[in-house]
């Protein structure tokens, strides 16, 4: 790990949030969750306290989490997603957010249907302009694996965004936690990592398999 970073985890109570909470956790970053309810992010928290006692972690609403934050992560449904960001947005100038957003439409969510725009994230940066370096990532990766500390994640990151520094963050905080990051280009490109998740998700039902994962051939 090359530094300590303070995370702001928004939707860090929920599956995909937590998972990376406690990855995250376990290679020596300051975890701050957030949640609609403070009180259940502090009991996320504590949770994952209980499984990493020499954690530093922490719950607080989404505004304080994104505050306090150094880097801001988001894993809330893609419902929730604009409306969370709105509700954080003074907070974000300046920092990197890094959204796991999957813009999945139940009941069919082993289908490809991206919004409208194209791509949830890459909607999320223009909302924000470049006051905020949006970096769109851990859309592949599933929480069934994460959450499993003892387990290898056979998972490629990828990791798309307009700024390469910002990538390059995100994609040391993939390497902390065990996991290789590549470099997949502009925000845009964002449309194909959210899309290929609906992919996975078929492939999961197909093969009665709990979390299908990618990986990019030809890297040196
Ligand atoms: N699960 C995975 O394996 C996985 C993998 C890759 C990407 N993702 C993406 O990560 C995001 C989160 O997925 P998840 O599986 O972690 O979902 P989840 O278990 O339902 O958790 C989402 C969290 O978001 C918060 N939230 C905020 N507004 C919400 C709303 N209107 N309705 C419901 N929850 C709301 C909730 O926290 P509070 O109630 O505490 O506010 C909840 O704990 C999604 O965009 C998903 O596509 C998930």
């Amino acid at each position: 790990m090359q530094r300590k970073y303070t995370l702001a985890i928004l939707g860090g109570t929920g599956q995909q949030g937590s998972a990376l909470a406690l990855r995250w956790a376990k290679a020596g970053h300051r975890i701050i969750i957030g949640s609609r309810d403070p009180a259940r992010a502090t009991a996320a928290a504590e949770q994952l306290k209980a499984k990493l006692p020499a954690a530093d972690a922490s719950g607080t609403s989404y505004r304080e989490a994104a505050a306090a934050a150094e880097v801001v992560v988001l894993t809330v449904p893609y419902a929730a997603q604009r409306t969370t960001v709105e509700e954080v947005r003074a907070a974000l100038t300046g920092k990197i957010l890094i959204d796991a957003t999957v813009p999945l439409v139940a009941p069919k969510v082993a289908r490809v249907q991206l919004p409208p725009e194209g791509s949830a994230v890459a909607a999320v940066q223009k909302l924000l302009g470049k006051a905020v370096r949006v970096v769109s990532a851990f859309q592949n990766v599933s929480a069934h694996h994460l959450r499993d500390l003892a387990h290898d994640v056979d998972c490629d990151v990828l990791v798309c965004g307009d700024d390469v520094a910002a990538r390059d963050l995100a994609a040391q905080l993939a390497a902390d936690m065990g996991l290789r990051a590549v470099h997949a280009g502009s925000i845009v490109n964002s449309a194909a990592t959210e899309a290929l998740t609906s992919l996975l998700i078929s492939i999961n039902l197909r093969y009665k398999i709990a979390g299908a994962g990618i990986r990019i051939t030809g890297l040196p």
